[in-house]
């Protein structure tokens, strides 16, 4: 379990002082770990968390978790006639390297998740139809929109490249305060700014045309982020990267990364809800009053409540969502007001009404995807053929035109709206979501450290929200909480790190 080297020279004072001589000498020089860190939510936030806390403070430390619903949280499945479909945060990018390591050294399988064929209706054609040979989906691009989208692909690539600069400071155990810091750590100022501006702003001045953002890069972020191109243009960027082709996803169902990384950091998981913190003195055994944080949780109809040195909120804290509330905190803790939209995602087995797309024979419709534009005027986002998160074959090939389809909408479907949709289908299932931000730039992040020893980890939605994102928050509020605990302040955000970094190994 990654690198236990450095907790081992730090456990033996005498030996770390012989091994790294001054340079090292603040770090060898540790206070004792904490006894009991509080984990709230076991989402891929808190349960990533988790892992790296235990990482980073050692065997002895206790670890509660606490989930008032399921863990996975926004990872969750559905049942559609005893298989099971990804219903929340279901496709992973391949330069997602954390998810990436979890698989990895959790010994889980992924699974290649492909969209089929793509097509982009705008409520009277489709405007753009993907063909299953490269070179004539490339003809096409050209024909409607020049080379608008290559462009648009270097513009991705080149944010995604420096984005990429976040695993190397972290591998290097380098911690943010804020988010905005994060950002600029990774990318500078123009990198911060993408929070300050709507991905429609941004990719007009750098020259892209009005058709090109309605057809091509609107219907992404409607079925990404349920949001118009008015969204911050970092969360468009990462929007834009899950227009690749090498997505995947955990067989199994990607809340089993979740499961598996609390089992992992020996977490103690408490099926209750958390309903306040506050800071209080205790006597510890061994010696003078610490300030400790009470945590009130519920179980059942039961009140319980337990002392802890770290807490981490690894949960969005909004007044619609979360039944947290901070006591007597001196100043107070700031509150967060930013609203989450709702998402209903709904599966369908059934036969497709094509016409309504297309006038194509209903055996030569081919697509398995339909992105739909803003202006269509349409009560779904998306709609696509899914698979179950256990099969590997190709989703298209059905011999009776039956398929699972998964769509998302603002408001639940009708019965109505479902038949106008589909010629004939037998079953239904739906999942409401608080799902993710409302993007309105310019965007502040709310704080990761609310207190001393009291952190809150989905800030970073703001900037943009993804199953990464959260594990990239998890493991930094790990390192940003053991570095505060041993007085490292060194290791928290430092300038020029990519020149640092640069000459080291
Ligand atoms: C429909 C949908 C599709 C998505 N698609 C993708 C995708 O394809 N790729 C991608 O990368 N991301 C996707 N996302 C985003 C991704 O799912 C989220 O960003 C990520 O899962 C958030 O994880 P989290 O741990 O930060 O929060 P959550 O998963 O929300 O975890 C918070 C947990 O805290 C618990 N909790 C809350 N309050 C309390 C309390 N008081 N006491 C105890 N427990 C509490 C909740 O029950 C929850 O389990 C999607 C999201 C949605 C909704
Ligand atoms: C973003 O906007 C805020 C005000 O909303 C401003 O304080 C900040 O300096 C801006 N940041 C950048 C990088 O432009
Ligand atoms: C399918 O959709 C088309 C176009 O909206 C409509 O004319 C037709 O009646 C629908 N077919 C069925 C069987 O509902």
């Amino acid at each position: 379990m990654g690198r236990p080297a450095a907790d081992f020279v730090g456990s033996l004072p005498g030996l770390g002082l012989l091994l790294c001589g001054l340079g090292c000498l603040a770090s060898a020089e540790l206070r004792a770990p904490p006894d009991r860190i509080a984990i709230i939510g076991a989402g891929i936030g808190g349960t990533s968390s988790a892992y790296y806390l235990r990482q980073k403070f050692g065997k002895d430390v206790k670890i509660d978790v606490f989930e008032r619903d399921e863990v996975g949280g926004r990872l969750a499945t559905l049942k559609v006639q005893g298989e099971d479909y990804e219903a929340g945060g279901s496709v992973i990018h391949p330069l997602n390297l954390h998810m990436k390591r979890f698989v990895k050294e959790l010994g889980l399988s992924t699974i290649p998740v492909s969209g089929g064929l793509v097509g982009i209706y705008n409520g009277q054609t489709l405007v753009f139809e993907e063909s299953s040979w490269f070179i004539i989906n490339m003809i096409k691009l050209v024909w409607r929109y020049g080379f608008q989208s290559l462009r648009m692909h270097m513009w991705v690539e080149d944010l995604l490249d420096k984005f990429m600069r976040i695993y190397r400071y972290q591998s290097h155990d380098y911690a943010f305060s804020s988010v905005e810091k994060l950002l600029y750590a990774v990318g500078g100022v123009d990198y911060v700014g993408l929070l300050n501006h709507t991905l429609r702003e941004n990719l007009q001045k750098a020259g892209f045309s009005e058709k090109f953002l309605n057809e091509m890069v609107a219907p992404i972020m409607r079925v990404n982020y349920g949001q118009s191109t008015d969204l911050n243009a970092f969360v468009g960027a990462v929007s834009m990267t899950a227009a690749d082709s090498n997505l995947w996803a955990v067989q199994g169902g990607n809340k089993v990364v979740c499961s598996r990384l609390l089992q992992a950091s020996k977490g103690n998981l408490i099926s209750g809800s958390v309903l306040s913190i506050e800071e209080k003195m205790k006597n510890k055994q061994t010696g003078n009053p610490t300030k400790m944080y009470e945590v009130v949780y519920q179980m059942g109809s039961e009140t319980h409540s337990d002392f802890y040195d770290i807490v981490f909120v690894a949960t969005p804290l909004n007044p619609e969502m979360s039944t947290i509330t901070f006591l007597n905190f001196n100043p107070p803790i700031e509150e967060f007001r930013e609203q989450y939209q709702q998402l209903v995602t709904t599966f369908v087995k059934g036969e497709l009404n094509s016409t309504l797309f297309s006038s194509r024979a209903k055996d030569q419709f081919g697509l398995s995807t339909i992105l739909i534009t803003d202006n269509a005027n349409m009560f779904i986002n998306s709609l696509g053929i899914v698979s179950s998160v256990r099969k590997k074959e190709n989703p298209a090939s059905s011999p009776d035109g039956i398929h699972v389809w998964k769509t998302f909408s603002r408001e639940v479907l009708t019965k109505e709206q479902i038949s106008r949709l589909f010629l004939t289908y037998d079953y239904a299932v739906r999942k409401l979501w608080r799902s993710y931000p409302y993007y309105k730039p310019p965007q502040r992040c709310p704080s990761i450290v609310l207190h001393d020893q009291l952190y809150y980890l989905n800030g970073i939605e703001f900037a943009a929200s993804a199953m990464e994102m959260s594990a990239i928050a998890g493991y930094n509020a790990a390192l940003l909480a053991y570095h505060r605990w041993n007085g490292h302040t060194n290791m928290i955000d430092q300038d020029d790190l990519y020149e640092k970094l640069k000459t080291e190994l």
